[in-house]
């Protein structure tokens, strides 16, 4: 582990395309020579949801021309990186296979190395890129697509402590801002109309956490808030924008409360393990929530552990984090070659019983 390591990353399981360089020197933190992402929110802003064949189709536009940015941004030609690092899933198929098909050909033409990144890794490993958190620490990956509790042992070892089954809070979320008639994305509408809203004046379930364990459910405080929600248009003949802000509070109460308590769970599961220094990080779109955050801030102070919350750039999907993943993987000598499969389903801890249903966002991991 003496050599700088120069590793180009592509990203393209979902909604954004994305391409990065990100370097590391022994001794010193990693550098994000550059970090591009192009969203697609317009393309489906249409459909209520992410349309897979429109995101397939706007990732092979778009992808060489974000790693040509990437690399120009970075100040670096393909001969001067050490591998290409790619996202080969969990995601939609289509978009995973551009970014791996687009990998293989800079691979064969370049003879560098390739790397298949599990997008979840990605995430999971970004308090390493961001903040150099050792081995073991806790994350919490909570977005539109994704929320599970993980322990992260090392680059390659991953238990996943529980999870949703079925909705991800940020899907919640973008479904309860559309039933109460506010924008998309439904997160950063809801936490700003809740701001001026009473979160006791309606009472919606905290679902699960009456059984043991660190697994939730989020589709049940949905339907809750669309019966309160239809009993006021029915007594009031419209929703009021004051019932409004009440729901929205106390929906992102109810979500808030079900993840500090989880985490109560899964700080008691990791601390067992007595890390030298326990840490509590959190990644994923939902992590930009004020009032969440500072629930598990809470939760986590109370623990005795360090909280950790990576900018928001690095929270949500982008190609730094499977750039980054690609040079741990590098270090511990892996290499990926032209047989590497896009995967729609890849489960980060194989030994982790499946999820059910299959979010908006795709296949849920
Ligand atoms: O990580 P991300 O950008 O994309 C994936 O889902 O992969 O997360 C997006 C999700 C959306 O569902 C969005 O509504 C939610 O994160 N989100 C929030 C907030 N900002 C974004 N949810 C709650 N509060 C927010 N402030
Ligand atoms: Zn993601």
């Amino acid at each position: 582990m003496t050599d700088t390591v120069t590793i180009l990353g592509l990203e393209s399981s979902c909604d954004d395309t994305a391409a990065a360089v990100v370097r590391h020197r022994p001794g010193a933190p990693p550098e994000i020579l550059s970090s591009v992402v192009a969203g697609q929110t317009d393309l489906h802003a249409a459909f209520g949801g992410v349309v897979p064949e429109i995101a397939a189709r706007a990732h092979t536009e778009k992808l060489d021309l974000c790693v040509e940015e990437a690399l120009a941004e970075a100040g670096i030609e393909l001969d001067g990186l050490d591998a290409i690092a790619v996202t080969a899933g969990p995601g939609l198929i289509g978009g995973v296979l551009a970014g791996v098909m687009l990998a293989k050909g800079l691979a064969a033409g370049t003879g560098l190395p390739l790397l298949g990144i599990n997008h979840l890794a990605g995430h999971a490993l970004t308090p390493r890129l961001t903040d150099g958190a050792a081995f073991p620490y806790l994350m919490l990956l909570v977005s539109g697509g994704h929320c599970q509790f993980l322990l992260v042992e090392g680059e390659d070892a991953f238990t996943r402590l529980g999870g949703t089954i079925d909705d991800a809070p940020g899907e919640a979320f973008d479904k309860t801002a559309k039933l109460l008639g506010l924008p998309q994305p439904g997160g950063p509408s809801v936490e700003a109309a809740a701001k001026a809203g009473d979160a006791t004046r309606f009472k919606l379930p905290r679902p699960l956490l009456d059984r043991p364990g660190m697994d939730m459910s989020f589709s049940g405080l949905k339907t809750a808030l669309l019966r309160e929600r239809d009993k006021l248009v029915t007594r009031d003949g419209g929703l009021r924008q004051g019932a409004r802000a009440d729901l929205c509070a106390a929906f992102q109460a109810a979500v808030a409360d079900v993840l500090a308590e989880k985490s109560r769970r899964a700080l008691a599961a990791y601390l067992a393990l007595e890390p030298a220094t326990p840490v509590f990080a959190v990644a994923g779109g939902v992590s930009a929530n004020m009032a969440i955050r500072a629930a598990l801030e809470t939760v986590a102070a109370e623990a005795g552990a360090d909280f950790l919350a990576p900018p928001l750039a690095l929270c949500t999907d982008n190609a730094a984090m499977i750039a980054w993943a690609g040079i741990e993987r590098f270090r511990a000598g892996r290499r990926d070659d032209m047989t590497l499969a896009a995967r729609p389903r890849w489960p980060l801890d194989d030994t982790a019983p499946a999820m059910l249903g299959s979010g908006k966002k795709g296949a849920k991991a």
